[in-house]
């Protein structure tokens, strides 16, 4: 293998959900790889020093607010990135969102709405948006963050549901896309300490208990995702498509053997 091939170089980049956490962290990772690139979220203050980050690493940055479940938001988003870069190559679909920690049974409408509209809806229809472009260049590279309660009954219901549902879009995107030269694949995230995850590391007991469901004994930080997404993104993973790929430092696997008490 060749280490060139994880060279970024004349690409540029999307990432959604890239002021703060993996999006963040895939953004840097990018940037420093040779992609020019461009971060989106919510609000504008959080990622404008995230677009300084990447225009210090020597590349360009640029960051525009847009909300991930307003399709006319996304719609404004692609444009505004084919008038400033002319192309676009990569797509990290990073923005999520968990508004609920509870059982399923005291779930509302409201909450199981927008868990669907950011993490599925507005992921798809983004997707959507840039692979007509992607279409259009001869090619590009769609990296969906789902997460490992995806693939395995979690404790976050809805959430999950959102996130297995985002493993099968990637698949079924995969299979029709791929005569268009588009890759679409999914990083499966275990627990990664961001703001999104905090109910599962800031108190300590809470943070212990989810540590020793871990075969590595620790939590995971946004940047040991960007190994798996410089792979997806560049030449390194030209025949991978429809792929999800699991950062979760052996969760989905129980806990260490050794704290077995059988
Ligand atoms: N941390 C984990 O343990 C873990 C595990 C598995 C999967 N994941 C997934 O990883 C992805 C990133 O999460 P993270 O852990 O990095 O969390 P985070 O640090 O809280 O970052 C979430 C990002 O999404 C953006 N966002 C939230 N709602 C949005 C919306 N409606 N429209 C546009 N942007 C929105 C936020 O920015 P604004 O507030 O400015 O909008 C922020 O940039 C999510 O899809 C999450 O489900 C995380």
């Amino acid at each position: 293998m060749n280490s060139k091939k994880f060279s970024l170089e004349g690409k540029v980049a999307l990432v959604t959900g890239g002021s703060r956490g993996i999006g963040r962290a895939g953004a840097l990772a990018m940037a420093e790889a040779g992609a020019d690139v461009v971060v989106s979220s919510r609000k504008i203050d959080g990622l404008k020093p995230v677009a300084d980050e990447i225009k210090a690493l020597g590349v360009r940055g640029e960051a525009i607010a847009a909300h991930n479940a307003k399709i006319e938001d996304s719609r404004a988003l692609i444009d505004q990135v084919m008038e400033k870069f002319g192309r676009l190559d990569i797509l990290m679909n990073s923005a999520g969102t968990n508004p609920y920690y509870g059982p399923l049974m005291e779930q509302d409408e409201k909450t199981w709405d927008v868990t669907f509209n950011v993490n599925l809806k507005g992921l798809f229809f983004l997707s959507q948006l840039a692979a007509k472009v992607m279409k259009k260049q001869g090619g590009g590279s769609i990296i969906n963050v789902s997460s490992i309660g995806g693939l395995r009954a979690g404790d976050l219901g809805c959430y999950c549901v959102t996130k297995a549902g985002v493993i099968m879009l990637t698949q079924v995107m995969a299979k029709e896309w791929g005569q268009f030269n588009i890759r679409v694949n999914a990083v499966a995230p275990g627990i990664i300490k961001t703001r999104l995850s905090e109910a599962l590391w800031k108190d300590p007991e809470v943070h212990e208990e989810a540590v020793s469901s871990i075969p590595l004994m620790r939590l995971g930080e946004p940047d040991e995702i960007t190994g798996a997404v410089l792979y997806l993104a560049s030449d390194a993973g030209s025949y991978t498509t429809g792929a999800t790929i699991v950062v979760d430092g052996g969760r989905m696997h129980g806990g260490p053997a050794h704290l077995k008490k059988y």
